[in-house]
């Protein structure tokens, strides 16, 4: 299964052009690796009414299946992702948060700072990652083992519901 993604690399640096984005990159690169397919990227900076914009548009084009975005979860005063996400979904997904904090936080204490979140707009989930290459891989990883399966109940596949009948 062919999973669509698009990566929004959040940073007002980045968005300006004074410092170059790794994390997008990289997350393309993981997620390639899966078989997967990257179909937009883009940076933005961390400003709540454009990230709302632009969550909403590519979710509701219904072409992606998830949509990660990486960085602007933290502390400071204009890391808004996690507001703007929240805005936008419909449906949020806790469990994604959850797992990917309690495992970060077996790397490091401060996986507690990112407030990221995660929900569904439509059929596509939307995901918060954190800024730094390092932390939104090892997020991502996480994440990766259940997007097949969460992608597959988004898409109201009938089949999907055999998947728990192993569990
Ligand atoms: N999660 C993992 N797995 N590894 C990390 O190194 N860094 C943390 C946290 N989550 C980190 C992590 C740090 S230092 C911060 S401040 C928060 O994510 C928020 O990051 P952001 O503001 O770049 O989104």
């Amino acid at each position: 299964m062919a999973l669509r993604f698009a990566v929004l690399t959040v940073s007002d640096r980045s968005a300006r052009g004074e410092r170059p984005d790794t994390s997008g990159p990289k997350l393309k690169e993981k997620v390639v690796a899966q078989g997967w397919e990257v179909l937009r990227e883009d940076i933005v900076p961390d400003d709540l009414l454009l990230l709302q914009d632009t969550l909403t548009q590519w979710a509701d084009w219904r072409r992606f299946d998830v949509i990660l975005t990486t960085g602007g979860t933290g502390f400071a005063p204009r890391d808004v992702t996690p507001e703007a996400t929240q805005a936008v979904i419909e449906r949020p997904a806790p469990g994604l948060a959850e797992a990917m904090r309690a495992e970060s936080l077996k790397i490091t204490p401060h996986a507690m700072l990112s407030r990221g979140a995660a929900g569904i707009r439509g059929c596509t989930l939307i995901v918060n990652l954190p800024g730094s290459p390092k932390a939104a891989l090892e997020n991502l990883d996480v994440l990766i083992p259940v997007l097949p399966h969460a992608v597959q109940l988004l898409s109201e596949d009938a089949g999907a519901e055999a998947g728990h009948q192993f569990d």
